[in-house]
């Protein structure tokens, strides 16, 4: 089969279309014929090795995984003993061993049933950055009413989070560059605060919910823009901060110390799982029309180190995807 290999980190130019074996499931796994696959950040880190602190785990000097890519939505051409799906299922959700490729191999708690009526593309873009979203809403409390704001609105994560925050009855403000103010506003937003232009915390400490996905905002200021009974969720990050940690440090140590001094508000650093009942979840809202991919660019199989450069730039527009039908 054909897929997107590399052989050491580095930037998109590592990358290389190559002939290699199709995996073969396990029990409890699924061989999928990929139909399309989602480009998000998490897929950048696992290409450059950065921070290098996730070198420990992905391999010191090389990925042990060479294959790059982990959304996908696709059909099952094999169902391993125990994995509950059949051959000719459709399905969407994440697998471990690379999904920019025509096969790839899912655990069947990473995926879940496709809606017939919604297209392998729109599926494909949900998985990562829809779970994210949905973890974030979810651990910020978001019901009826509440003032949320949303930084980085119009990028993967933040695009979802606008439209599940709306679904939950928020009155959303959404933080983006301006060319992207028409688009987070076509989600469902309320409001539109271009940051070149005006800080998050510009009209006060308004918000019961602050989720973020650019993470790189100092906590004070963020915390200046939640209202005192107020949730921050950090989302993103991991391109700033030392070479080593990224953002690690700020989510998952200075937020929760920062926290025991807050009062009333908390700071939380999500770490997302992706896992069969969200993606089931989220597959129902896809199904209603609640939810709706913004699917930017679409880009086929051999062009993936393109979709991989921009995402690495930092101001993608909504998500990316990866042909293969
Ligand atoms: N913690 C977790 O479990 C988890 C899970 C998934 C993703 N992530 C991380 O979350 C981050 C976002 O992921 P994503 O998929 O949404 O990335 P993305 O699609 O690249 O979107 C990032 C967005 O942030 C905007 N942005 C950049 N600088 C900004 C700033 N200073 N202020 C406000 N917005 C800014 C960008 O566009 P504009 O600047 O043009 O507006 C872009 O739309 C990444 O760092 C990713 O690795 C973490």
């Amino acid at each position: 089969m054909k897929a997107i290999v590399q052989d050491v980190y580095g930037e998109a130019d590592v990358l290389a279309v190559r002939d290699i074996p199709r995996p073969v499931p396990k029990t409890g796994e699924v061989l999928i014929r990929v139909m399309a696959a989602g480009v998000d950040p998490g897929v950048w880190h696992l290409m450059t090795g950065r921070p290098y602190l996730i070198r420990a785990a992905l391999g010191p000097r090389r990925p042990r995984i060479p294959v790059r890519g982990r959304d996908l939505a696709g059909v099952v051409e094999t169902a391993g003993p125990e994995s509950g799906f059949q051959p000719g299922d459709e399905v969407f959700g994440t697998c471990e061993g690379g999904s920019f490729a025509e096969f790839a191999v899912a655990r069947a708690d990473r995926i879940a049933r496709k809606p017939a009526g919604v297209p392998f593309v729109d599926a494909a873009a949900v998985p990562v950055s829809g779970t994210t979203a949905l973890q974030a809403v979810r651990y910020a409390r978001i019901t009826t009413g509440r003032q949320v704001l949303v930084i980085g609105a119009g990028g993967g994560v933040g695009s979802f989070a606008v439209q599940l925050a709306v679904a939950a009855g928020a009155r959303v403000t959404g933080v983006c560059s301006p060319g992207k103010a028409d688009m987070v506003r076509g989600l469902g937003a309320e409001h539109v605060l271009d940051y070149h232009r005006e800080e998050v915390d510009s009209r006060g400490p308004i918000f019961d919910a602050v989720v973020d996905t650019a993470g790189n905002r100092p906590l004070s200021l963020l915390r200046r823009a939640l209202n005192s009974h107020g949730i921050l969720v950090l989302i993103g990050g991991e391109r700033h901060g030392t070479a080593l940690f990224g953002g690690i440090s700020r989510a998952l140590v200075a937020a929760p110390l920062l926290s025991l001094t807050s009062g009333d508000q908390r700071l939380h650093g999500l770490l997302a799982k992706e896992n069969a009942a969200d993606l089931t979840e989220l597959a129902a809202l896809l199904e209603s029309g609640t939810l709706r991919p913004a699917v930017d660019r679409t880009y086929p199989l051999a062009h993936a180190p393109e979709a991989l450069a921009e995402i690495g730039r930092g101001h993608t527009g909504g998500k990316m995807v990866i042909t293969l039908a």
